[in-house]
């Protein structure tokens, strides 16, 4: 490690004051220099701030120009319009090579609290779609186990005219019982969030979660509820930038 930042292994040396910030880009261009080959076709960019490194180390890769890049929400979308990077849509690409993304949490089996910017439905297709999906984290992210280190909750994305039969539902239909559930709101509580699907968000309070697929399941068996962000068995590797420079992977 450089003094005062980190450095990336293999790739260009990565130097920033913020420890956190370094984490995200030393986890990100790990991801894209093992994972991403130019003679794959499509690619899936995740949303969030550790996947704007994503993009950034791409476009560091003229051999990587030639690639078709899938959005996972409006932000990714203007990430890959703006790099200059060929746009392509789920619905004509379906069959994706790796998809990089973020995460809130990741737990020592790679299952992942997903959500907190609310892309969690396009986010979740985009991986699924995808051969390998690829997370990137800095060090804040790992966890023994989800729900201890992300204590903003699991986002659920539910219809607008379901929400309140939705938490009502998510209060007394399920296994574990949260200590409580919000309707995610936007700053200064100026009303809702919408997802880009025209979706709310509720998050979720479990506290541990010890069996996260269990969950998933039972959430989503709910009237009115679109999509978790629990993902669970999807990752094939997890990647963290790590506060001494390092990057661990899972
Ligand atoms: C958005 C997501 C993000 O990938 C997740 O919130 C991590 O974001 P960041 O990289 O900014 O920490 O799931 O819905």
């Amino acid at each position: 490690a450089l003094s005062g930042g980190t450095q990336c292994t293999g790739g260009p040396a990565i130097v920033m004051s913020d420890p956190v910030e370094a984490g995200k880009k030393l986890a990100a261009y790990a991801a894209v220099d093992e994972y991403i080959r130019p003679d794959h076709k499509v690619i899936g960019i995740g949303s969030g701030s550790t996947v704007v490194y994503v993009v950034e180390r791409i476009l560091q890769k003229p051999e990587l120009g030639h690639l078709v890049y899938i959005p996972t929400s409006f932000q990714s979308k203007l990430l890959i319009i703006d790099g200059g990077l060929t746009l392509g849509s789920i619905e004509q690409y379906p069959d994706i090579d790796v998809t990089i993304d973020g995460a809130d949490e990741v737990d020592p089996q790679l299952n992942a609290i997903k959500g907190g910017g609310a892309c969690q439905f396009q986010e979740k297709l985009v991986a699924e779609a995808a051969k390998k999906f690829v997370i990137v984290a800095d060090y804040r992210k790992k966890s023994t186990k989800l729900g201890v280190q992300w204590t903003k909750g699991v986002p659920i994305e539910v219809v607008p005219m379901a929400y309140k039969v939705v938490m009502s539902s998510l209060q007394s239909k399920l296994s574990l019982k949260p200590a409580s559930v919000d309707l995610r709101m936007a700053v200064k509580k100026a009303g809702p969030v919408v997802t880009d699907n025209g979706n709310f968000v509720i998050d979720a309070h479990f506290g541990a979660i010890e069996n996260p697929a269990q969950l998933l399941k039972e959430i989503k068996g709910l009237t009115g509820v679109y999509e978790v962000g629990l993902f669970c068995g999807m990752a094939e590797i997890a990647y963290f930038g790590e506060s001494d420079g390092s990057v661990s992977t899972l």
